[in-house]
């Protein structure tokens, strides 16, 4: 059995990647902090698949913790690194604290990798490495253009060391740019677990619907597109997932073709802001309380992605429509108000 530590496991992402690890046959060890997650979720992803992943509350900024863990799990196959801090508008009032999380915590990695040999790193960066893109869909190849914000920037930085990681020496990894995840597992056992005010769109639609929230503000009906709001990449959590056991499959079978990749992960599909919220209202029956507000500083127009990289190199395809990813982001908002 190949073992994998999967950094940042409780999270969003996270949670529903050990999952579909663990459905594939992997074992799986998690390292959190719980700075954006409850142990909860350890609970929910052993109901899902019958088998408790070894958990370790860890902070990984402190180093002597991070070489003590790897003194003890020195036999890892893989890492698959999620934990970090994501929020945009913290970052750009607290950069020092973005990148102390993103980029310390890469590098005390990297060197414990370094030193236990330990050769196959899968990373989470993001459609934000592109900016506002010049052409679409964006493909891997378009330009990385100066971040937006110190999140995004940390999220540039980051392929960047590994990409001088790899290139010196044994290390092999993968980067996977995420466009936008969102949606929960079917099973409603784990979802996205948003802390305060949501930030993102259907968090906030989901908790609107609910009645936490008055209101939902569309933040602009006067851009360039046919209905006036910005269009994104919305792809059901998942089918990001899976991408992530098929990347670590593809570096441990060694069928990878450099030692830094790496591919978009998206629908390939545009969806506007009222596009996901007309959807949200059939396939939830609510009607929506909405109201168009300014832009909100720092938005692209419109940005999806060019999958074919991810589809003809990787396998992978997203299966999931935003009809299903809606549906099971509002089941999930429902389940976690009834327990409240
Ligand atoms: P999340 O906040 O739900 O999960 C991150 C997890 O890492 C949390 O459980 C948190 O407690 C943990 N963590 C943070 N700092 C830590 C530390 N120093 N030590 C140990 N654990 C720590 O976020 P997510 O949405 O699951 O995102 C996962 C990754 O994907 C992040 O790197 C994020 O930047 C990236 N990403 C997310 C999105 C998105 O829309 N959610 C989009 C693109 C990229
Ligand atoms: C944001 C981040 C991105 C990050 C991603 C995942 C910015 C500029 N970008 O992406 O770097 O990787 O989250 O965390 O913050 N919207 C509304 N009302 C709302 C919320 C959002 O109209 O209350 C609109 C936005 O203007 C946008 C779309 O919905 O057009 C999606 O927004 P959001 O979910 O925040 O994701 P991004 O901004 O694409």
């Amino acid at each position: 059995m190949k073992k994998i530590l999967v950094t940042g496991g409780l999270g969003y992402i996270g949670s529903h990647t050990v999952v579909e690890l663990q459905h594939a046959g992997f074992k799986v060890i998690i390292i959190d902090n719980l700075s954006n997650s409850s142990l909860d979720v350890l609970g929910g992803i052993t109901n899902i698949t019958e088998q408790a992943p070894i958990f370790e509350r860890l902070d990984l900024r402190n180093k002597a913790d991070v070489v003590e863990f790897f003194k003890v799990h020195d036999d890892l196959d893989g890492i698959i690194h999620f934990a970090a801090s994501k929020a945009v508008g913290e970052s750009v009032e607290n950069p020092l604290l973005y990148y102390e999380n993103n980029l310390n915590t890469l590098v005390y990695l990297l060197q414990e990798c370094k030193a236990h040999n330990i050769n196959n790193i899968i990373f989470s960066s993001s459609c934000t490495v592109y900016g506002e893109p010049d052409s679409l869909p964006i493909t891997e190849t378009a330009p990385i253009k100066k971040a937006m914000s110190p999140y995004g920037n940390t999220k540039q930085i980051s392929e960047e060391i590994l990409n001088d990681v790899c290139f010196t020496s044994e290390m092999k990894s993968i980067a996977l740019r995420y466009f936008n995840p969102i949606g929960a597992h079917e099973s409603t056992e784990i979802g996205e677990l948003p802390i305060g005010i949501p930030q993102n769109l259907v968090p906030f639609i989901t908790q609107t619907a609910a009645g936490v929230r008055k209101q939902l503000s569309v933040f602009g009906n006067d851009y360039e597109t046919p209905d006036g709001s910005c269009i994104r990449d919305y792809i059901h959590v998942v089918d990001l997932a899976k991408a992530h056991v098929i990347a670590m499959q593809r570096l441990l079978s060694e069928k990878n073709t450099s030692d830094f990749e790496v591919f978009n992960i998206g629908t390939g599909k545009g969806s506007s802001v009222f596009k996901v919220i007309n959807t949200f209202e059939k396939v939830s029956g609510e009607k929506l309380n909405y109201k168009v507000v300014e832009r909100r500083p720092g938005d692209v127009t419109t940005v999806y992605a060019d999958t074919k990289k991810a589809n003809d190199v990787l396998g992978w395809k997203a299966g999931k429509s935003l009809e299903e990813a809606l549906t099971s982001a509002w089941k999930w908002e429902k389940k976690i108000r009834d327990k409240k």
